[in-house]
């Protein structure tokens, strides 16, 4: 299907000349997955300046949840645009920057009253969380797990545990941070041992006392699509209360109803001290947020937090339509649904290739993966594979994701709005690359 503007586009430079001129402008640090420029999008589907069609099972890594160019978020935006498009939350705030926080406060696990501070994105969210865990406790530690993301600036980075390409080269990080093995069963790392190696840091590296934090993903994202165990997280909610150290989920990949929950850290019952909040916020407008205990969020000095564009009124207007289509649209629902669909399908494939795909995870709504591996070994990681069916996928009108600190496991990430009849059309996609790939010779 051609847009009707591909016309006078086809005389036009292709995704080839533009992904030259990418190449020289850029520096090759920042990257792209594929060489498709893309000129609209809707809902789960974005079509190039070649009028070529893909369905989106990325979502511009679970930000447009509610869909590309959603007509109410669309809407929104247009109605602030008109008004206007910045202040300064604090010079002259706006009112639905506050109604957005009440509502966000309002959303965040457990019962013990909430704050919330604006930022722009998420790194900056986990930034801030280290500043107000820090504040609170007067301490200086902070605990991270291996596999796990946490952004790209010196801080979120110090906390990420994957080297390449995140850390390489960056260092020196800043200090007083330790990592401990995530629990992950399929790689042989059990919720135990990653106790034991938290109590075990607790006696060689730092006392509990020290710590001002620990940072969890519910679900790991960039590491790997890896669920924490609901004990687990119940199990780090009972250590940070028995040692006053603050517990940080990082849910800016997982809430906002990708799991099937609006917050994945739901799953384990378990409410966070303070909650990162990003991506699928605002429906791809840049606004992050920290969502927390009232009493631990008061603790910086008044004016320590915020930035010019924290909060902007137009990340607002997007933020408050999408947590309407949300309950409008159910999308807590249609995201478990898609799931289910989703889970289904890759384990019949799993029974087709078992040598290759490892593992299947589709317990945690629209946030689903599969791991490629080689004779069946999870310690026989594909990463060649995964980028292999990435690349297949976008020739074939698909857009994949891979994730992993091996760089083997494909993450599906669709709209929550997806029709059913797009989830098993990319499927589809998926089955025929992977079996192109797989064919001998
Ligand atoms: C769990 C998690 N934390 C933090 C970040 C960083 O967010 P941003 O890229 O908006 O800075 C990401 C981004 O992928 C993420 O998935």
């Amino acid at each position: 299907m051609s847009h009707p503007e591909m016309k006078s586009a086809q005389t036009a430079p292709g995704n080839a000349d533009w992904q030259q001129r990418k190449d020289a402008a850029f520096s090759r640090a920042q990257g792209n997955m594929a060489p498709v420029y893309i000129e609209h999008a809707k809902n789960a589907e974005m079509w190039d300046i070649e009028g070529r069609r893909y369905i989106d099972f990325a979502s511009g890594i679970a930000v447009c949840s509610t869909g590309h160019a959603n007509p109410k978020v669309t809407a929104a935006v247009q109605d602030q645009l008109q008004r206007f498009s910045h202040t300064a939350f604090g010079i002259t705030p706006y009112c639905s920057a506050v109604e957005l926080a009440e509502k966000l406060n309002a959303l965040a696990p457990g019962d013990t009253p909430k704050k919330s501070v604006f930022v722009t994105t998420g790194a900056e969210a986990v930034e801030n969380c280290v500043k107000i865990a820090r504040a609170h406790t007067g301490r200086r530690g902070l605990v991270a797990f291996s596999g796990g993301f946490h952004g790209r600036t010196m801080m979120a980075l110090g906390l990420t545990g994957k080297v390449k390409p995140y850390k390489h080269m960056f260092g020196p990080f800043p200090g007083d941070i330790y990592h401990v093995p995530f629990p992950v069963e399929y790689h042989g790392i059990t919720t135990a041992d990653a106790l034991a190696a938290l109590d075990n840091l607790f006696k060689v590296d730092i006392a509990p006392a020290e710590v001002a934090a620990i940072i969890v993903e519910p679900v790991q994202g960039e590491g790997g699509f890896y669920p924490a165990p609901d004990e687990f997280l119940q199990a780090l909610r009972k250590i940070c209360d028995a040692h006053g150290i603050v517990l940080i989920a990082d849910e800016i990949q997982s809430g906002f109803a990708r799991t099937g929950k609006f917050f994945a850290c739901e799953y384990a019952g378990v409410e966070p001290d303070l909650m990162t909040v990003a991506k699928g916020v605002a429906g791809g407008f840049p606004l992050a947020a920290v969502v927390g205990k009232a009493k631990i969020m008061d603790a910086p000095l008044p004016g320590g937090l915020g930035g010019t564009y924290a909060g902007s009124p137009i990340g607002c207007a997007a933020a408050l339509a999408v947590i309407d289509v949300i309950a409008e649209e159910k999308l807590l629902d249609r995201s478990n649904r898609i799931g289910r669909m989703f889970g289904d399908r890759l384990a019949r494939l799993q029974t087709d290739y078992p040598a290759v795909i490892g593992d299947v995870r589709a317990s945690r709504g629209a946030m689903v993966a599969m791991e490629l591996v080689r004779e069946g070994q999870s310690c026989q990681p594909d990463a060649e594979l995964a980028g292999n069916l990435v690349n297949s996928a976008w020739r074939n009108g698909l857009i994949l994701l891979s994730c992993g600190t091996r760089g083997n496991v494909i993450r599906f990430l669709p709209p929550l709005t997806i029709s059913d009849e797009l989830v098993h059309e990319g499927i589809d996609i998926v089955e025929s690359c992977l079996k192109g790939l797989l064919a001998p010779g």
